[in-house]
């Protein structure tokens, strides 16, 4: 089994601000339903609860919860308390691509224990104010392909490029 992350980053590092996405991107929404869609999707206890009610747990997805409470049990997703434990269910289910979507703590770990094979990269082309950033991590060993890049319009107040990077065997 494959794992990937999936974040979208600014110029300047950050995820996230006040527990929330700082930006809306209608175009980097539809690639992330795009990508995750049939897939394990891996959060952290602080992301799935940033996630509007409306859209969680995410349809079409199996929704998997890390949290050190183990009293806690979310109605349609599976909450683990530890990232084995998650890897450990996601390869129960047959999947092929676990998907980790955050938040910085899963990430930090995700990229420590150099676990990635593949990181799906919105690189948004702006610096952004916020309190949540992305790991520092080992580029180098990735090749990078451009997937699409969007410019800003209407619906997008910055522009961002979506890159795939895959571990250099
Ligand atoms: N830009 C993006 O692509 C993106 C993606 C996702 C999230 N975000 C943003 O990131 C922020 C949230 O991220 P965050 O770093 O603060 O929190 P987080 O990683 O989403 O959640 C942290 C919590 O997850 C649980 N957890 C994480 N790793 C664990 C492990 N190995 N074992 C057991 N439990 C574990 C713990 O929950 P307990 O405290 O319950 O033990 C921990 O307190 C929000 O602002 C969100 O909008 C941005």
């Amino acid at each position: 089994m494959n794992i990937s992350l999936v974040v979208a980053v600014s110029q300047n590092g950050v995820i996230g601000k006040d527990g929330a996405l700082p930006w809306h991107l209608p175009r980097d929404m539809q690639f992330f339903r795009e990508l995750t869609t049939g897939h394990c999707v891996l959060m952290g206890r602080k992301t799935y609860f940033s996630i509007p009610e409306a859209y969680r747990p995410f349809k079409n997805r199996t929704n998997i919860v890390l949290s050190a409470d183990k009293t806690l049990q979310i109605a349609g997703c599976k909450v683990c308390a530890n990232l084995q434990e998650a890897i450990d269910f996601a390869q129960s289910q047959k999947e092929t691509e676990l998907m980790a979507i955050g938040g910085a703590v899963l990430f930090a770990e995700i990229m420590a224990k150099n676990l990635a094979d593949t990181l799906y990269i919105t690189e948004i082309k702006e610096n952004i104010t916020g309190d949540v950033f992305f790991p520092a991590w080992q580029k180098e060993n990735y090749q990078a392909n451009l997937l699409l890049s969007q410019e800003k319009d209407e619906k997008h107040a910055f522009a961002f490029d979506i890159v795939r990077y895959d571990r250099k065997v």
